[in-house]
Order: C-alpha cells, then structure tokens, then sequence
C-alpha cells in the first residue's frame, strides 16, 4: 500500500481531525511563503515587519508590506490544494479547519466554518478605540478609523502578540480529541501552531504532513507525504472518496 492510500486509509478511520495550513498551502496561488526565497519585503523577514515594535516604529513601512500582500492577494486565487480541502470538509465534517494563513483562500475556496488563527489581512482594528472592519482598500498606507481618526492596525497575530482565546479554547478541544492531523504547507516553526502535532501525538494521534521538503519530526506511525499541495491534495481527497 502506497502512503497516499495509507493516509487515505488513516483519514477515513479517523474520527476527528484536525486540518492546519501555513503558506505553502498558497505557494501554488502566487503567494510567496515566508521563508522561502522571495520571503523579503524590502529585505526584511517576516520576523522584523509583524510586531508591535516595527509598526510603533514605522507604522507607514508595516502598512506598505501589507497593503502590498493585499494587491499581490487580491491579484491571486485559491489553488487546487484550497478546493480539495473544501472537498474534504464537506466529506469529513468533523474535519477542523485552521489556517495560519491571513489570505482567506480556504473560505473563497468554500470553508465556512474556518478558524483563521492569525487573522484575516483585510481587516483591519483600531490602535485607540474597540472599532474593527474590513479594510479592502490599499490606497492609503496610514488609514484612520472612521470612529475616533485613531491610526489603523491589521487584525491580524503579529509575533508576541497572543492568540484570541476563544481560537485557542476551539483549536485545544479538537487537539484533545483529535485522532488524527493533517500538517499542510508550514514550516513548522511559529508558536503556538508548531507545538499542534506535538499535542496530537501526545493524545495518541497520527500524523500526515504535506510539505516538499523532507519531513520534520515524525512519528512512527506518521506519514509525510513530499512534494506540493496542490498535487498531492486532490489525489489524497480522490483516494479518500475510494473508501467512503
Ligand atoms: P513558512 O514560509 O515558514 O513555511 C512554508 C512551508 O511551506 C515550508 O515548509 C515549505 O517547504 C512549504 N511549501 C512550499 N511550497 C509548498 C507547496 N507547494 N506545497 C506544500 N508546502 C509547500 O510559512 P508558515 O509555516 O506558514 O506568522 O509560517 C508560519 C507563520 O510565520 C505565518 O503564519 C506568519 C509567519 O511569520 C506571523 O506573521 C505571525
């Protein structure tokens, strides 16, 4: 038995999963990840531009790398790996979907009922008032809000920042629960989300990865499926509906 009918066999045994992506889930659609090679905004790593300390610094410098990911989004689409997890949702509807992606691609792909840990790139909250919205426009890269004319944020996570915790509380109950993961796209190397399968396993879960490169750690029973999402993603939902 080929691993991808393994995991196919994993994914219609299990009976609940938890689903994470990162940016390699998007790679297909034109979006860079963050620490591959076109990773850079003006040569400078993800790492230095989503903190506090960068905007309170340079809020108009932050705002340029957002509003620039908005166009570059805004100019993308969802790719195949986004549509074969729809389709796997829609198989599997314990099936958790959690993104650390800000692009919104899985809910334009079709998943509703989806827990964007890091935020979504188009909204944005205010830095001196409770008002938050959509912000769809890059026009401006010091927007106000149109309560108080406080400066704007990104709703977004950015790193020290901690996560809502309601998302938290949701992503940890399907962890404990969780008999099964599938890792897709990420590095594996931002907090809290890079401790996920570590916790799965704990509980006795498995886990698959879907990543080109060679696997992180893994478990004996896990499966690391190489090469990209968008290939691999609908042949594992192909090989799932064979079992179903
Ligand atoms: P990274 O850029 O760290 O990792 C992207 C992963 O996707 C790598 O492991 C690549 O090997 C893999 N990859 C590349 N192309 C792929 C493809 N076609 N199919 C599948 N995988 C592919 O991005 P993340 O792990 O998402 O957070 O980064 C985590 C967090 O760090 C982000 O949410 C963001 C970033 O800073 C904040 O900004 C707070």
């Amino acid at each position: 038995m080929s691993d991808l009918e393994k995991a196919a066999e994993y994914i219609t045994g299990a009976k609940n999963i938890l689903f994470l992506s990162g940016a390699g889930i998007s790679a297909e659609s034109g979006i860079p990840t963050f620490r591959g090679e076109e990773g850079l905004y003006k040569n400078r790593r993800a790492e230095y531009l989503a903190t506090p300390q960068a905007f309170t610094r340079d809020p108009e410098f932050v705002w340029g790398w957002y509003n620039f990911r908005k166009d570059l989004v805004s100019s993308k689409e969802p790719n195949a790996a986004h549509r074969a997890t729809t389709e796997l949702k829609e198989l599997i509807p314990a099936m958790l979907v959690v993104t650390q992606n800000v692009d919104g691609f899985h809910r334009e792909a079709g998943v509703e009922d989806l827990v964007e840990m890091h935020g979504n790139i188009f909204r944005a909250r205010c830095t001196e008032c409770p008002y938050e919205s959509e912000l769809r426009s890059t026009e401006s890269d010091m927007p106000r809000c149109e309560k108080c004319e406080g400066l704007l944020r990104p709703a977004v996570v950015w790193f020290g920042e901690s996560l809502d915790a309601g998302v938290l509380n949701r992503i940890f109950e399907m962890i404990q629960k969780a008999d099964l993961m599938l890792v897709v796209g990420t590095s594996g190397i931002v907090y809290p989300a890079a401790g996920f399968s570590v916790e799965v396993r704990r509980s006795g879960g498995r886990i698959i990865e879907i990543n080109p490169d060679k696997p992180h750690s893994m478990g004996k029973d896990d499966i690391h499926l190489q090469g990209s999402a968008a290939q691999i993603m609908p042949e594992l939902v192909e090989e799932v509906k064979k079992r179903l």
